[in-house]
């Protein structure tokens, strides 16, 4: 928004009493002429933060609550207090409710709204808080049930791509380094290195869960409060694990949003890397697989073209997402202790964070298993390259041979099948012992892919019965 920095200046210079002056702003009291209208809308939240409303309101009765345990309002305040936030909640949910930009922001609009609503008491439920401990609260409660749901949703993702490789446990692959070929592997080992990066992830965000599970309000502005609040009451019924520590630091870092950010960013990146190998799989070049077509558009222009839209997008987001973590750390950077108005811009990235997040997840998890193998495909290009030439290695340091001594051999046999135009396994056994005599009849086994994959059968390989362990590790591990 274009306000230049002058206008900003509030309440600086003494001018003359303003005439009017609108009831009704919670902080009103003590100024002398409203706000200037644009300044107005350059500090309001409202617009993005009535996205917390439902945690604001949970919030408040958990507070008040306390309160009247505390008997720091009474049994009747509460009464109302929930009579009308009941009033609220319906109004919200039914697109009811009047947001108004005067409120400023989500607290202060249902603050207003509840003592519209039932009078007295709703100007009590402000006592021994801030908003400052309030938001704090707010956002832990909003986060704590999108990380369920992301956490939810990365579990989801893992099931569809050990089902997929269950299912393409002895699907032959190249695999790449370098984006070479490599060496054989099975297509359903490759997709297990992606359940593993998950699996990552989803220990991550549990693991930023219990820090952010904690309660700050008790906080109050900065310096806690003399009211004889009980803030484990409040911690307790609201399914915190614990209360903050320190009323300062409770109110003004937002290093678990930031952390959430780092988890989502890393998650992020490998959606991106799987994401990048759909698009080079689904190209005719390497045709290994196809997504179904409700993931894919078409070009307005060249009629045989299938786009993979979906996967193109998420490594595009990945970008958002990053960016998004780079914006809260560097709003939490020069902050004095304790509470900051910069704070409020930590909402906007993380709820764009938040919904880029689960909604990539909710996709990829669809989209998984609708995605078509080409298994001949991945095969043929598993035997070109020599991807077996590293096993024929193997096997002369087995018959003897120092590994450096078998890698020149196989060099040398690589060259001559490449003059031929063939691959190691159709070279005849002649030629072969011609490279070297240790080379026998069983060399066969070494240089077929089916050979190649079974003999990596150790944890962690490739073999079909690797995947096949793997995959009943990976089902175990899910369900604990
Ligand atoms: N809307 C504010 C935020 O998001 C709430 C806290 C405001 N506190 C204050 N002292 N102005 O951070």
């Amino acid at each position: 928004m274009p306000t230049r920095p002058s206008s900003a200046r509030r309440a600086a210079v003494p001018r003359k009493k303003a005439a009017t002056k609108k009831p009704g702003v919670a902080w009103s009291g003590r100024f002398a002429e409203p706000v200037d209208e644009r300044v107005k809308r350059y500090t309001a939240s409202v617009d993005f933060d009535k996205r917390l409303a439902r945690d604001d309101i949970d919030g408040s009765i958990a507070h008040a609550r306390m309160l009247a345990a505390k008997k720091v309002i009474s049994r009747k305040d509460l009464v109302a207090i929930e009579r009308g936030m009941a009033s609220i909640r319906r109004e919200i949910q039914e697109g009811r409710f009047d947001w108004s930009l005067d409120a400023e922001d989500v607290h202060l609009n249902i603050e207003r709204r509840l003592t519209a609503l039932v009078g007295d008491p709703g100007k009590r439920l402000h006592t021994a808080r801030s908003r400052n401990d309030q938001v704090a609260t707010d956002i832990r409660l909003w986060l704590r049930r999108e990380l369920d749901a992301i956490v939810a949703l990365l579990g989801k993702l893992e099931v569809a791509l050990i089902d997929t490789a269950e299912k393409n446990a002895d699907t032959a692959m190249p695999g790449f380094t370098h984006l070479q070929v490599a060496q054989p592997v099975t297509f359903g080992h490759h997709l297990l290195a992606y359940v593993e990066m998950f699996e990552r992830d989803r220990e991550r965000f549990l693991d930023c869960r219990k820090r952010l599970n904690r309660l700050p309000l008790g906080a109050a502005a900065l310096a806690g409060t003399s009211y004889p609040i009980d803030r484990e009451h409040v911690a307790r019924s609201l399914g915190f694990d614990a209360v903050t520590e320190n009323s300062l630091d409770s109110v003004s870092d937002r290093d678990f949003a930031i952390e959430f950010c780092g988890c989502a960013s890393l998650a992020m990146m490998h959606i991106s890397r799987l994401s990048e190998e759909l698009i080079l799989w689904m190209s005719p070049r390497f045709g290994f697989i196809m997504l179904p077509d409700r993931y894919c558009t078409g070009s307005s222009i060249m009629p045989q073209k299938k786009n993979p839209d979906v996967p193109e997008l998420a490594r595009g987001k990945t970008g958002r997402v990053y960016g998004h973590l780079m914006a809260l750390l560097t709003l939490m950077k020069g902050q004095p202790l304790a509470y900051n108005k910069d704070n409020q811009e930590d909402k906007e990235p993380l709820f764009d964070t938040v919904d880029t997040l689960h909604d990539t997840l909710a996709i990829f998890a669809e989209m998984i298993p609708g995605i078509r193998v080409n298994r001949e495909r991945m095969r043929a290009a598993a035997t070109e390259g020599y991807a077996t030439a590293t096993d024929l290695a193997d096997y002369l340091v087995k018959k003897g041979l120092a590994f450096r001594d078998a890698h020149e051999v196989v060099a040398r046999a690589v060259r001559q099948a490449e003059t031929r135009g063939v691959d190691l396994a159709e070279l005849s056994l002649a030629e072969l012992r011609e490279f070297s005599p240790v080379i026998g009849r069983d060399v066969a086994k070494v240089l077929t892919l089916e050979g190649s994959l079974a003999g990596r059968k150790h944890i962690g390989g490739t073999a079909p019965a690797a995947v096949r362990a793997a995959v009943v590790r990976a089902r175990r591990r899910l369900a604990r």
